[in-house]
């Protein structure tokens, strides 16, 4: 009763927010949370900044964290502008608010793929877009690909805006080059904007990812939304960027948020990481490919899986529809009988029915032990 009278109605079309602390002998695969602990130098950089009064309004945010961004884009032959171009917000879901509220009035499509992360339809819905699913392409491995095809299917008159995140959660795959240009071709058709969600950047195993940015003809369409979460395992420090065109990033930040939401010491932090972690980098990306091939070795052992090797990102995203399950049950049931949590892929589309997505963000030693338990458990329900 107190939420109808009183609540915006468009926060009543969304789907209530599950809360659940995970008890202590549940392993915990189900979130993409990444168990790294950060190097000491992040701690003493964010101590140093407030003892050094880094400590009242940052509006725009941090020139030289912006400077050390377009810095760090200079590596995929990108030349961005810190001040016009980057814009600072709360991780990528600051990031992808913001956009939203920035560009989508009532009625606007949104083009997003099927599976996708499933972080973008709320956000969509809230500003009252309308959200049109282009199915991925499912290979007969159990892996999925892009599908440019679908995508140019999808788009039409109302298209306001293509989503895509690459390296994608939860497939693992990646774009190439000319699936980039091709759908920047179609958006320029449709004058259309894309928003292309990279923040897996940095764990591409094999190939080289693309950035968005790279493709010429994208640059004034393109939304680029990063985050520290992942790259440095930041999840909890809450940083995250925009980079675009200038013209947009100025629509977008018309977006009455006020002060940068990042906190100025945090943002002293966020540039020694700029400059100083990629080792740690490197280190979690070697942990992250044994995780890899460990798990995915192991899975495709256990009846009922199929596991495909991801491009990128640190998910599996097995098929297991050998378990003749729902993902929804198979998950449930899994948590109560195994004791061990996943996602399962029907929260990220009808095209994930039939698949789970496991976060490796565990050290192997517990990955072993989440897998003997799911291979019993699948030995038990094919009896
Ligand atoms: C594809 C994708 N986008 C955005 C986010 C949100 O990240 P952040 O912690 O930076 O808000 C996630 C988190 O898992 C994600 O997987």
């Amino acid at each position: 009763v107190i939420a109808e009278k009183y609540a915006r109605k468009e926060l009543l079309n969304l789907p209530r927010r599950i809360r659940f602390d995970v008890p202590r002998d549940v392993i915990n695969l189900g979130v993409g949370d990444p168990d790294f602990n950060q190097p000491k130098f992040v701690a003493e950089e964010l101590a140093k900044a407030v003892l050094e009064g880094y400590t009242h309004y940052s509006f725009g945010g941090d020139p030289e964290f912006k400077r050390e961004i377009a810095r760090y884009y200079e590596k995929f032959g990108v030349k961005i502008n810190p001040e016009s171009q980057v814009i600072l917000t709360s991780g990528a879901i600051g990031a992808l608010f913001r956009v939203m509220a920035a560009l989508i009035n009532p009625g606007d499509q949104v083009v997003i793929p099927d599976p996708a992360f499933t972080g973008y339809i709320s956000r969509i819905v809230f500003f009252g877009g309308e959200v049109v699913r282009a199915p991925m392409r499912k290979l007969m491995d159990g892996s999925f690909k892009p599908n440019i095809e679908s995508i140019r299917r999808a788009v039409t008159d109302r298209t306001k805006l293509i989503i895509i995140c690459n390296p994608d959660n939860p497939t693992g795959c990646m774009y190439t080059r000319s699936e980039l240009e091709e759908l920047v071709e179609i958006a320029a058709e449709k004058d259309a904007l894309i928003l292309s969600d990279e923040i897996y950047v940095e764990f591409a195993w094999k190939n080289r990812h693309v950035t968005l940015m790279e493709i010429p003809e994208a640059r004034e369409r393109t939304i680029i939304v990063m985050s520290f979460s992942k790259t440095f395992a930041w999840t909890g420090l809450r940083v995250g960027f925009i980079i675009t065109s200038p013209e947009i990033a100025e629509i977008i930040r018309r977006v009455p948020i006020g002060v940068s939401p990042i906190p100025t010491p945090i943002q002293r932090a966020a540039i020694a990481m700029l400059r100083r972690g990629w080792k740690f980098v490197d280190e979690m990306k070697r942990e992250y490919e044994k995780r890899i091939d460990f798990a995915v070795k192991r899975l495709n052992e256990i009846p009922g899986f199929k596991c495909p090797r991801p491009e990128a990102t640190f998910y599996l995203f097995p098929d297991i529809s050998g378990t003749k399950m729902s993902s929804e049950e198979y998950a449930r049931k899994l948590a109560k009988e195994a004791k061990v949590l996943v996602s399962p892929g029907s929260r990220y589309g009808s095209m994930g029915e039939g698949h789970i997505r496991i976060a490796l963000v565990k050290p192997i030693n517990v990955l072993e032990e989440a897998i003997n338990r799911i291979e019993k458990f699948n030995k038990e329900i094919l009896k």
